[in-house]
């Protein structure tokens, strides 16, 4: 059995087909998701969903992508949604320069305040990393990120930098881009982190794994990121699964 470790299934692109698309996941073989907010009222709805839904879990938290919008009185709010029993992290939090939707300033400044509400809450993170690599590095080891540990998602990193991130607690997870041809860097992280570090994830409705880029993503497509992490490693995709599965309910405990 597979889990997709990370989904925005409350995207509006899933707003007509939410439960077909939940079923196809599980004959597919994926039979837990973990349902990701990038923002408040994305947050809001991944609570709801998991009082509709079994077998689904979820990160609660402001993207950098949205970090401007964010006030004081958010905070708060989060706090509030993170005690509902299915959510099991706070994120996806982190820093984007490469597209900077936010300015810098306000993006580490949210992503500290939410790394200090996560410990205070005791959960997990889960991160946002692009085109940031040494600053999520220091903001995580500055914030001791490493006491709740977590997940850094669509990792894109160097394998240094996963073998830093793995010494601070931090479990590597990969997504469609392993699948792509030019894709050395996560192909070379899939073939090294230690399989008790590594997570799998669609981030549907983005990154469509190959062969089927181009078209909606969803997370029933795990599998064929799975499948291509395991024929990377040279072992089966259903020892692959069930280790990738194993660290997934560890860091989210479920
Ligand atoms: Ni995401």
């Amino acid at each position: 059995m597979l889990i997709d470790s990370h989904c925005h299934l409350n995207d509006r692109q899933f707003q007509r087909d939410q439960r077909q698309v939940l079923e196809r996941a599980r004959q597919q073989g994926v039979d837990t998701v973990v349902c990701v907010g990038y923002d408040l009222p994305s947050s809001v709805e991944v609570v709801a969903m998991a009082e509709k839904y079994e077998n689904l879990y979820v990160v609660v938290g402001v993207h950098p992508h949205d970090a401007k919008e964010l006030k004081e009185k958010d905070y708060q709010t989060l706090e509030k949604l993170a005690e509902s029993p299915r959510v099991r992290a706070i994120g996806e939090m982190g820093l984007d320069y490469y597209r900077d939707l936010s300015p810098r300033k306000i993006q580490q400044e949210v992503f500290r305040r939410q790394i200090q509400l996560a410990r205070k809450l005791k959960l997990p993170i889960v991160v946002h990393d692009r085109d940031a690599h040494g600053e999520v590095m220091t903001i995580l080891r500055e914030e001791k990120a490493s006491e709740v540990g977590g997940v850094l998602h669509c990792f894109s990193g160097s394998w240094e930098m996963a073998r830093e991130c793995i010494d601070l607690g931090f479990y590597i997870s990969l997504a469609g881009p392993v699948t792509y041809n030019n894709a050395k860097r996560p192909q070379e992280v899939a073939r090294k982190v230690p399989l008790d570090w590594l997570l799998v994830e669609t981030d549907s409705p983005y990154l469509t794994p190959e062969p089927l880029r181009g078209r909606r993503n969803e997370p029933g497509n795990v599998r064929l990121v799975a499948e291509k992490i395991a024929a990377l490693r040279g072992i089966s995709l259903e020892e692959f699964a069930a280790a990738a599965s194993a660290n997934t309910r560890r860091v989210f405990r479920f």
